[in-house]
């Protein structure tokens, strides 16, 4: 069973529930926890790899380590940092921000989430964002908005399976690579 420790709750993982259903289930005990100062360094390998191979992020150069430390030091609620370990090692991370600055977008948190390579496929992804959810949902945040730059399969099943709407899509809206990338809008309403 998937664990938690610092700031996290533990799972509640119900018979049938996706979540219980997931590869590594019995065979791993990942650990979802919030991030640390001493993360910085994989943070940004595991951003700094989206950054260079693929369009997840529209970024094209890495962001210097101060972000990552400026991320981490933001009491702001309905900012959050947490990361998944493997064995015992940070294998990817979730996160919320601000939507956009603005007063009123406060209860609305863009949300994001990035495993290194060798860690796609196995779960790590659903079981970081879940957890970042249930954050959001316990800070009274009223809206999660994610942006997945296309083709990103996987992105796509993830944000379904967690119950995100698509509510649109932009077209060519960012230029990565040489070619023109859209993006796919979707929302989650994390409170009745
Ligand atoms: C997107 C990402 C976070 C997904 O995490 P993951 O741990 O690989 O995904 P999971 O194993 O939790 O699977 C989540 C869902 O996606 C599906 N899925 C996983 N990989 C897939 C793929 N390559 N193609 C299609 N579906 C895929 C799973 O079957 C599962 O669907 P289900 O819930 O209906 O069973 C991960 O692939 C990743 O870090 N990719 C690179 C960075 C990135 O693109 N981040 C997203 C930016 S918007």
């Amino acid at each position: 069973m998937p664990t938690l420790s610092g700031r996290g709750r533990r799972p509640t993982l119900g018979r049938g529930s996706r979540r219980s259903r997931l590869p590594y289930a019995e065979a791993v005990s990942p650990v979802i926890r919030a991030a640390r100062l001493e993360d910085v360094p994989v943070l940004a390998k595991i951003y700094g790899h989206a950054v260079r191979e693929s369009v997840a992020t529209f970024d094209v150069t890495d962001p210097p380590l101060s972000y990552w430390r400026e991320r981490l030091s933001s009491a702001e609620r309905g900012d959050h940092l947490v990361v998944v370990e493997r064995d015992g090692t940070v294998a990817g991370y979730a996160c919320s921000s601000r939507f956009r600055p603005r007063p009123a977008y406060a209860r609305t948190r863009e949300t994001s989430v990035y495993l290194l390579p060798d860690a796609v496929g196995q779960g790590l992804g659903s079981l970081a964002y879940s957890h970042l959810l249930e954050l959001l949902r316990a800070d009274r945040m009223h809206s999660a908005v994610a942006v997945v730059a296309e083709p990103n399969p996987a992105s796509v099943s993830l944000h379904e399976s967690l119950g995100f709407e698509l509510v649109g899509t932009l077209r060519e809206v960012g230029r990565k690579f040489d070619q023109w990338v859209d993006t796919r809008w979707y929302q989650l309403r994390l409170e009745p």
